[in-house]
């Protein structure tokens, strides 16, 4: 009888090992969790460039493609990008507002007031002087890394961030579609903000009165228009 029962344990504690919870656990026992099934097939992004733009600088490493750009899409979007879930990406860059926020400097997670506004993030594509105000990121992908993990932004950090990805029940699949991967764990920050910086670089913004005007010769700025230009554009702050 006693036999009987060690030897019931035994077996129960072999089960045990081996169990592959289905649940959203990472399953360090159980190798073939970590694989990601799927075709790989990604298309090239057919990016519509308006003729009077210069080329788009595109990293010779992280090339449009429609499975990348639809990842950063939903990246950009996801609240899991925050550490309560509350903010995402589009809530200080909201579309309706050219990408902003409208407000005078963005308030993240938290609740406290950062020192900048949010920027317009359009035509990024075509910017070689750095991002930020002060330019001090030299890429999207570098952009793209620091909001996660500032505090007065979405306060999160990335390797929670790769952890929630890697056990989300639809990201895997993407990430094996836009970047050729064949398992959860190969899921980084650099795939993630790689997939961002595509998605960004679809942003163009080309058909508003100035473009028109300046780029495309169709009609006339107002004397208040004219005289707005001037000022914006002079050095001279006495104009
Ligand atoms: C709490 C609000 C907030 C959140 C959330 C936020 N941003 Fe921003 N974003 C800003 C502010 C403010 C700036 C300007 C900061 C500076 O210059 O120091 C900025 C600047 C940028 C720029 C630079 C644009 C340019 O023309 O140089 C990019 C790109 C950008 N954000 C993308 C993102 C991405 C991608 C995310 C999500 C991973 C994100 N932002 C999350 C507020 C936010």
């Amino acid at each position: 009888m006693r036999l009987f029962t060690i030897a019931l344990l035994a077996v129960s504690a072999i089960i045990a090992i081996n169990a592959c919870d289905d649940d959203d656990k990472p399953c360090s026992n159980c190798p073939n969790n970590d694989l990601i099934s799927g075709e790989y097939n990604p298309q090239p992004y057919n990016l519509a460039v308006p003729s009077f733009f210069p080329p788009p600088i595109i990293p010779a490493d992280n090339p449009l493609t429609v499975e990348g750009v639809e990842l950063g899409r939903r990246l950009f979007y996801d609240k899991i990008l925050s550490a309560d879930g509350t903010m995402s990406c589009a809530t200080c860059h909201l579309p309706e507002k050219s990408f902003t926020d409208g407000n005078a400097v963005s308030t993240g997670i938290l609740g406290i007031a950062g020192r900048r506004s949010s920027m317009a993030i359009v035509n990024l594509a075509y910017n070689a002087k750095g991002f930020f105000w002060d330019g001090r990121a030299a890429t999207l992908e570098e952009q793209a890394l620091l909001p996660v993990e500032d505090h007065i932004e979405l306060n999160e950090s990335w390797p929670n961030v790769i952890e929630k990805i890697r056990n989300h029940a639809d990201y895997p699949l993407r990430f094996r579609k836009a970047f050729g991967i064949d398992r959860k764990s190969e899921i980084t920050k650099e795939l993630a903000v790689k997939a961002i910086a595509q998605f960004e670089r679809t942003f163009i913004s080309a058909d508003s009165k100035y473009d028109k005007v300046v780029w495309k010769n169709e009609g006339w700025f107002t004397d208040q228009e004219e005289r707005g230009k001037m000022l914006f554009s002079s050095k001279n702050r006495k104009l």
